[in-house]
């Protein structure tokens, strides 16, 4: 049941948002995001979702230095009607979803440290804007992101959110797509990885399977490594349709009977893409670049 929410941090606004202060970014974080941004769109070039690198295009994010969030969100107004606002850390979960839920975007506003290039405990502003921002621009996706804002205000109400983190986890952080016969990155955490983003598509580690909402929303899944299990869906359009369109609640009690499932479990029903050896397993532990569960 939905519990008191913890008062907000010095210096937050009551919904957590706090200003970005661009201009206190120094020249090493804006050349630390530059080499990040380098690095990872030359990596993505053919390996992620074409509208990812459009979103780019749109939100002239391809300029250098730590994008401003005011101007990040001028654009996206335009196109989808999202906004991109900062907030200090993660926010309580409720607060997180009333933010989607109106079409805000939370963002962390630090940028790692050059130590922290390959791993990082906490979404830094690198993780949160170019991983997240650009698909926001499109509109199947920006509709998916406002409706699992006010699907997890329900599945609060409803004993249901770890249930319904695994759906974002699997998409929004961890999704790849079909795309004329072959696999293509989405989710955030995997293209704003550089190791992930060669290990999601390339190796032969990890399962590739099917979208099936029943069965994503009983996987279990790990936040210090690589993934085991990748889910695949055939487009935004039809990720929007199976669950926008569809009633959570019926979904949430007939699950309550059923057993999760391992991330290296594969069952009858599964639709495999690629049948993974699961050899890599914690060889990659400290890897992840994502943590909301
Ligand atoms: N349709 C879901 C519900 O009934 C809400 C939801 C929409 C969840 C889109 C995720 C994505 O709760
Ligand atoms: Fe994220």
């Amino acid at each position: 049941m939905a519990q008191a929410l913890p008062p907000p941090p010095a210096g937050a606004a009551a919904d957590w948002t706090v200003p970005q202060e661009w201009h206190l970014y120094g020249a090493a974080e804006h050349a630390m995001w530059d080499r990040l941004f380098e690095r990872q769109s030359r990596m993505l070039r053919g390996r992620v979702v074409p509208e990812f690198i459009e979103g780019l295009d749109i939100l002239r994010m391809t300029k250098p230095g730590i994008p401003d969030f005011g101007e990040l969100s001028e654009r996206l107004m335009q196109r989808t009607g999202w906004q991109v606002v900062a907030v200090p850390g993660l926010v309580p979960d409720r607060l997180f979803f009333e933010h989607l839920a109106n079409r805000r975007f939370v963002a962390g506003r630090f940028i790692r440290s050059p130590g922290q290039i390959d791993y990082l405990q906490e979404p830094d502003v690198f993780h949160d804007i170019f991983g997240h921002v650009p698909l926001l621009t499109h509109p199947a996706f920006a509709d998916y992101m406002q409706a699992y804002g006010e699907g997890g205000l329900r599945a609060d109400g409803l004993g249901a959110i770890d249930r319904l983190a695994r759906l974002y986890w699997y998409t929004v952080e961890f999704g790849l797509i079909r795309r004329d016969g072959a696999l293509k990155l989405y989710g955030a955490g995997i293209v704003s990885s550089h190791g992930e983003s060669i290990f999601a598509l390339d190796d032969p580690s990890p399962h590739r399977l099917g979208f099936d909402l029943r069965r994503l929303m009983r996987t279990r899944y790990r936040i210090d490594d690589y993934q085991q299990c990748y889910f695949v869906i055939d487009s935004f359009e039809d990720l929007l349709r199976q669950t926008a369109e569809t009633d959570f609640a019926p979904i949430y009690r007939e699950l309550e009977g059923e057993a999760d499932l391992d991330p290296a479990e594969i069952v009858a029903q599964d639709r495999v893409f690629h049948w993974g050896t699961q050899h890599r397993v914690g060889e990659h532990s400290g890897n992840s670049a994502e943590e909301r569960s």
